[in-house]
């Protein structure tokens, strides 16, 4: 689909057919249950952020949410994607369980316009009544919450499908986004975790998003990267294990073997792409079955 503001008719898809498009993939990988939240650290995930570049997630958002008024982010994180959406509409609502987070998005920014609303608090019991916002976005926060399902069901409930514009917009990661795929086949392993499967965390989202009403879904790819300039191979072999390994990682008894164990898998990565690995993103965004809306 094309970037930008512009709209563009798409047929809406039902949540099987969520389930079942190639963006939710690898589909003959799809477990039969959640694996449980990954631990996101502090350090490794602001480490992580700051050399992340994701603009056309963000213009996507943007654009998904530029009809709306009241917008709730679910786990701002560092706040970039909440700071674009307040200064698109002029006000943004966020929920951040955790505490240093909660103060950054507090903290002031200079340059940008915009207020934020920053409520401590958790996707599983957001702390508002129903149908307080016109949309919900909720990024690359459902590998993190402790309940998939419920973190669903109260995206849902505080969504008023009674507005034109109500909109549910979720981000995770593509099939092919280069670092799931890196910490699966070299950490996860060391871990003794479950693969991780981003698609897998979609649809079931997207089918608990359907039983609540938001049954009309468009599906749409993103590209993005984390950004190593290191100009030495073997430093920024060593940087980009750090940060990938601290990034689920951080404080693991065998962090020092997955950073040897990734180190090898990043050389053969930077052979072919060399100062970046790919964070590409699957947008849903789920609408009331009632909706009439342009579709994005
Ligand atoms: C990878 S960060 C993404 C942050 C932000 N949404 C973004 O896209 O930049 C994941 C965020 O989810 C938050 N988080 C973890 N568990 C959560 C929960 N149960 N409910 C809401 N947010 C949660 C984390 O604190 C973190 O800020």
């Amino acid at each position: 689909m094309s970037m930008g503001t512009s709209r563009t008719a798409v047929t809406p898809l039902d949540a099987e057919g969520v389930r079942t498009h190639p963006l939710c993939g690898p589909l003959d990988r799809m477990p039969a249950h959640y694996r449980g939240p990954h631990q996101l650290s502090r350090d490794g995930w602001v480490d992580f952020a700051d050399r992340l570049e994701r603009r056309e997630e963000i213009a996507l958002a943007c654009a998904a949410t530029d009809a709306n008024h009241a917008v709730l982010d679910v786990g701002g994180g560092t706040g970039e994607l909440t700071r674009a959406i307040a200064e698109q509409l002029g006000h943004c609502t966020t929920v951040e369980p955790h505490g240093s987070r909660v103060a950054t998005l507090r903290g002031p920014e200079v340059g940008r316009t915009g207020t934020l609303d920053v409520h401590p608090g958790r996707a599983e019991a957001l702390p508002f009544p129903d149908e307080s916002f016109d949309a919900v976005l909720a990024a690359w926060i459902l590998p993190y919450v402790d309940d998939l399902e419920r973190s669903a069901r109260e995206i849902a409930r505080v969504c008023d499908p009674s507005h034109p514009e109500a909109k549910i917009v979720l981000i995770g990661g593509a099939p092919d986004n280069e670092l799931v795929e890196l910490l699966n086949r070299t950490c996860v392993p060391l871990a003794d975790e479950p693969q991780d499967h981003q698609g897998f965390l979609l649809a079931t989202a997207a089918e608990v998003l359907a039983d609540y009403g938001f049954s009309r879904f468009t599906v749409h790819r993103t590209e993005a990267a984390l950004h190593f300039p290191e100009p030495d191979l073997d430093g920024r072999v060593a940087a980009a294990a750090a940060v990938l390994v601290n990034f689920w990682f951080e404080g693991h008894p065998r962090a020092e073997e997955m950073r040897q164990s990734i180190a090898p898998a990043l050389r053969e990565h930077f052979a072919h792409r060399p100062h970046a690995i790919g964070d590409q993103g699957a947008v849903l965004i789920a609408r009331p079955h009632t909706s009439t809306a342009s579709v994005l």
